[in-house]
């Protein structure tokens, strides 16, 4: 086992805990309820938080809001890990995952999906509009193309150009660290302490083809339970995968820890486990209270988190330096 740092260092807003040589969860939760609403992502999403605020602000939904965030997150064709402009497999085809949950449970995901813009509104559609709860590859595109969805190339001049770069070597050793950012996870609470929270990504960069990692699994890059809390993960996804990390987040916190102790639990759990040298996994975590936390492998990783009277950019407190 693992020995436990002895402190978690506050994220900048209520939820400095002290965790000194006790089991975190086992924890309760004495957090004081938070302001609503509030979004939180990972990395820097400010304009997208903003959005998904603005949403949810006129009178929608918290799961409008994630759509919302994320759409734009998507459409942003300077992040290289996410919608158009990902970068591409290792064959130079964009591959996209996505899933989202909503208050109910319910859920909807897509992944290995090409063409498509907007991987977040498929997987809602999944989600509301069949009785699945997973698409994938051609058939997530042909259902995207029977409801409406255009087909497009995602490719950018700056995608095209890094993969055109890579291609001079091809070295294969697909890695996600802390230059190299992925994923967008998102997270929102409403006026009720109604969660939501969805993921989307392009996944590793020059991955094979046919890869799919953490962010469309259920559980695995997002989990959300009205009852207590939700989470998302960022960084290598077969890390998170092989440690279900964001239902284990939830389930912590459903155990008592809170948001910033169930991160670090799950991510010492992937330490456990071992194998995790020079990669990055990230988690962020809101409890039903509204209070947040974040937690990494290595240091670097940081998250957006965004109410009414602000938002800011904050960094995680993580295993290794
Ligand atoms: N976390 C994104 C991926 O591994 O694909």
């Amino acid at each position: 086992m693992h020995n436990r740092r002895s402190f978690i260092k506050s994220t900048g807003l209520a939820t400095a805990i002290t965790a000194i040589g006790c089991n975190a969860s086992t924890q309760k939760n004495t957090s004081k309820i938070q302001e609503y609403p509030k979004i939180i992502s990972t990395w820097k999403h400010l304009e997208d938080n903003k959005a998904a605020l603005d949403e949810l602000l006129s009178g929608s939904s918290v799961l409008d809001a994630i759509e919302t965030g994320i759409r734009m997150a998507e459409n942003n064709a300077e992040d290289l890990s996410v919608g158009v402009g990902g970068l591409p497999d290792r064959d130079g085809n964009i591959t996209l995952d996505a899933c989202i949950m909503d208050s109910a449970g319910k859920a909807g995901s897509v992944s290995f999906l090409q063409g498509i813009r907007h991987p977040i509104s498929l997987a809602r559609k999944v989600m509301e509009n069949t009785p699945h709860v997973m698409l994938t590859g051609a058939g997530a595109q042909q259902y995207a193309r029977e409801i409406g969805f255009p087909l497009e190339d995602l490719s950018t001049v700056e995608s095209n150009k890094a993969f055109a770069e890579w291609k001079k070597k091809s070295i294969y050793k697909p890695k996600i660290n802390i230059e190299n950012h992925d994923t967008v996870g998102m997270l929102a609470i409403d006026n009720n302490g109604n969660l939501a929270g969805g993921c989307s990504t392009s996944g590793v960069a020059y991955k094979m083809h046919g890869r799919v990692g953490d962010s469309p699994i259920i559980g695995a890059g997002l989990f959300v339970d009205n009852d207590y809390g939700a989470a998302t993960a960022t960084g290598m996804g077969e890390l998170v995968l092989r440690t279900l990390g964001s239902f284990l987040v939830v389930e912590l916190m459903r155990q008592g820890a809170t948001p910033a102790e169930a991160c670090k639990d799950a991510v010492m759990r992937i330490v456990d486990k071992g194998n995790y040298q020079d990669l990055q996994v990230g988690y962020v975590a809101m409890d039903k209270q509204g209070n947040t936390g974040a937690y990494s492998l290595v240091s670097g990783f940081n998250y957006t988190e965004t109410t009414k009277s602000d938002s800011v950019i904050l960094d995680a407190d993580s295993y290794l330096d």
